[in-house]
């Protein structure tokens, strides 16, 4: 198949996404203390962005004609990313988030160029977006420690 490996990128993207909205989900919960508001509503506006960048990511998985696998379970089985630990403390919650935004960054900027081989310049360019997001993710969340 044309997009092979890019449909194989798309379903990690998602899988990660997903369990990444889900953690940073999880400390706009459990966040507390003196920088509670700041952090709560960061924490909600990654989590947003990623909602939909699921959606999108999902619907060009459609786009190329396959069906979407959208279980927790086939993305616990996809994704390297573990999930939130509820008794962080702010410090440790911004650490993982840090971790997590650059290795999906990583897995992104992979991903970009395994699209471009298979001359698939729409799903490089949504590869794109999303690590330019994420990037700035990084630099948000480490400004905040
Ligand atoms: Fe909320």
């Amino acid at each position: 198949m044309k997009n092979h490996q890019t449909l194989i990128a798309l379903d990690k993207i998602l899988a990660d996404s997903y369990l990444l909205m889900l953690k940073t989900q999880n400390y706009h919960w459990n966040v507390v203390g003196e920088n509670f508001k700041a952090l709560h509503e960061l924490f909600q506006t990654q989590y947003e962005d990623l909602f939909s960048a699921i959606d999108e990511i999902a619907e060009r998985i459609r786009v190329l004609g396959s069906k979407v696998e959208g279980s927790f379970e086939h993305f616990k089985k996809l994704s390297d990313f573990r999930n939130a630990n509820k008794n962080f403390d702010n410090k440790a919650m911004l650490q993982d988030l840090v971790n997590d935004n650059e290795l999906i960054s990583k897995i992104l900027r992979e991903a970009i160029k395994l699209a471009q081989s298979e001359g698939d310049e729409i799903s490089a360019d949504l590869f794109i977006q999303r690590a330019k997001t994420h990037e700035k993710n990084v630099w948000m969340l480490i400004s905040s420690q």
